[in-house]
């Protein structure tokens, strides 16, 4: 968990297996634009893949303050780079909108998203002050699915036809995924008491 995260200033939050620190907009689009040629990484997002410039990419990505739009960089502790991030997008209702990019293929199957989410959740809540977290997958982006339904995330609806799938060539339909705070502690009080 992190103590010293003010509003605007970076945040660090650390897990077993890896250091999460946030990037900037430069950061995230400089580290991230060789994934942006993988179909299987660039499609869950509705985005081709293989068609960015750096300027492209640069210019797609939000800008990350730090106050309500934070894009956490994923790292695994003993030095090798960056492997993914996770972003949240805060409303002032305090909603945390949330999407993970794990953009090193080597690291798919290994339990990354269950536990840097949980990191990331956890300052959402504790520190951000958010009543609510939510994420949208596409409704056959299966891990994406499992890795909502393990965190403890219900299943709220579907948004139909809400996005283009560029591995179809159709619009496709996207599930909504919620977490309340309370039951995220609950979840939280039930894990330490294993
Ligand atoms: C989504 C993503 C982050 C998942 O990475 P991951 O957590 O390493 O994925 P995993 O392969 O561990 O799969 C997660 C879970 O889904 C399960 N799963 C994966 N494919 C499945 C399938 N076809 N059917 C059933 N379960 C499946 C896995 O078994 C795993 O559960 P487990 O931990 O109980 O074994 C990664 O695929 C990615 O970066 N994709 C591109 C971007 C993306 O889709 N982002 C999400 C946008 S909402």
């Amino acid at each position: 968990m992190t103590d010293r995260w003010k509003p605007g200033s970076a945040v660090r939050l650390e897990t077993p297996r890896f250091q999460l620190a946030s990037l900037s907009r430069l950061q995230a689009a400089w580290h991230s634009y060789a994934w942006t040629s993988d179909p299987l990484v660039m499609h869950p997002y509705g985005l081709e893949a293989g068609s960015w410039t750096r300027r492209s990419w640069h210019r797609r990505l939000r800008r990350f303050n730090n106050r309500r739009r934070f894009c956490i960089g994923i790292r695994p502790k003993g030095g090798a780079g960056l492997i993914g991030y996770e972003t949240a997008e805060v409303s002032s209702q305090g909603v945390a909108f949330i999407a993970v990019m794990i953009g090193d293929r080597d690291w798919w199957g290994k339990g990354v998203v269950q536990e840097t989410r949980s990191a990331v959740i956890d300052f959402l809540f504790e520190n951000v002050g958010c009543a609510r977290v939510w994420g949208t997958p596409g409704i056959r982006n299966f891990p994406s699915i499992f890795n909502y339904q393990k965190l403890g995330f219900t299943c709220e609806g579907t948004l139909r036809q809400h996005g283009w799938d560029p591995a179809t060539r159709r619009r496709q339909d996207y599930f909504i995924f919620g977490l309340l705070r309370d039951e995220w502690l609950e979840k939280r009080k039930q894990q330490a008491a294993i």
